[in-house]
């Protein structure tokens, strides 16, 4: 029934992994994420120039934003996860690069004194060798020192990445596990964090256009009607569930609770369904709804003509593969849109007991258009 195209030149762009050698993109690994090159190819495709208005609901690390205010295009993201979007306003936040460049140099010339507030909780002294628990305390208070709060932010999420990559904490899934292996100091990762962050400023210097990354649930926007030029997105996918518990770490050095999940969050509350769709799984049905009102909320703050691209991955359950790609076509179209095209990045294989086949499920991007 719909414009189904095979679209494998896309396999890796719908991943984060080309972020990896992406300055700034690659200040904070997300896996959930996609890439700046996907996100380039429908900046162009839909032909965005620096009058419009891109708009992410499910913003995470702010890939749609910095290419858009990489190439002077005005943009606004939300996302309901409290870090994600510090990553995103970090990452897309205009400096005062003379005075960036001063607080770094200070930053790494700081002297380390062995702090008294060492926390008590259990996780840390699993998480940490005693000596790099004493550098992520005393750079964290050093970073509280700092006045302007967007140097403060900046030295924070380096503080995070080096935290993370000094500490004995690896995720598995949805479970954040600890293997004690040898780690290199949070002192030494943090002072080269802050200067390759400098350098990826100076050599990359980003254009002064708008890019709002907030707080917000994609379900109840709150945007005018009919403000939005493009949408460039990727919701959760199908059954992946963020658990934030596996961001203890970085959320405890932002002040932030880890509740295991994020009520919010797409497809978590079990009570609402959808019709047509009583044969699939709870979980299933719980998604689409909550998904039917994020399009119907699209369409309502898209202006006419607006073009969407919707990266979206199918759900294994234990008795059958759902597509998501075609049910969310079909809800999209009848809110209002026009599906123009399906392009099918990658496929594979849903199994139970490692061996026998469920079935095939599909990552796709679907190609919307407001009439
Ligand atoms: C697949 S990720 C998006 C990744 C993003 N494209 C990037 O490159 O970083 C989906 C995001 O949706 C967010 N999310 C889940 N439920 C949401 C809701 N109800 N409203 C807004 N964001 C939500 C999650 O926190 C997650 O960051």
């Amino acid at each position: 029934m719909f414009n189904f195209v095979q679209a494998q030149k896309f396999k890796d762009a719908v991943t984060f992994v080309p972020n990896k050698t992406e300055p700034i993109h690659n200040w904070f690994y997300y896996k959930e994420g996609f890439s700046k090159q996907l996100a380039d190819f429908f900046i162009k495709q839909f032909n965005l120039t620096n009058t419009s208005l891109v708009f992410d609901p499910f913003m995470g690390t702010g890939t749609t934003l910095l290419s858009c205010k990489q190439q002077s295009i005005s943009s606004i993201g939300i996302d309901v996860n409290p870090l994600l979007v510090f990553v995103s306003k970090v990452k897309t936040t205009d400096y005062d690069l003379v005075s960036l460049e001063e607080i770094v140099k200070k930053a790494g010339s700081w002297k380390f004194e062995r702090p008294k507030d060492i926390p008590k909780d259990p996780f840390y002294k699993k998480a940490f060798s005693r000596f790099s628990l004493e550098d992520m305390v005393f750079l964290r208070n050093k970073i509280g020192e700092i006045e302007k709060p967007e140097e403060r932010e900046f030295l924070l999420l380096a503080l995070i990445d080096s935290a993370v990559k000094g500490s004995y904490t690896y995720k598995d899934g949805a479970v954040l596990k600890i293997f004690k292996n040898p780690r290199p100091p949070v002192r030494k990762l943090f002072k080269n964090k802050i200067h390759r962050m400098l350098k990826d400023l100076q050599r990359n210097p980003l254009p002064k256009a708008i890019a709002k990354a907030e707080d917000g649930d994609a379900r109840s926007l709150q945007l005018k009607d009919e403000i939005v030029d493009a949408v460039i997105t990727s919701p959760p996918y199908l059954n992946k569930i963020e658990y934030t518990k596996v961001y203890r770490l970085e959320n405890s050095l932002l002040g932030l609770n880890s509740q295991p999940m994020l009520p919010s969050h797409i497809g978590s509350k079990a009570e609402r369904t959808i019709e047509g769709l009583e044969s699939l799984p709870i979980a299933a049905q719980t998604y689409f709804a909550d998904m039917s009102l994020v399009l119907a909320e699209l369409h309502r703050v898209c202006k006419p003509s607006a073009q969407l691209a919707v990266v979206v991955g199918g759900g294994c359950f234990p008795t059958q593969a759902v597509n998501a790609d075609e049910i969310l076509a079909s809800t999209a179209e009848k809110t209002g849109f026009n599906v123009e095209s399906i392009l099918v990045a990658r496929n594979s294989w849903c199994t139970r007991a490692r061996t026998i086949k469920v079935g095939q499920i599909r990552e796709s991007i679907i190609i919307l258009r407001k009439p």
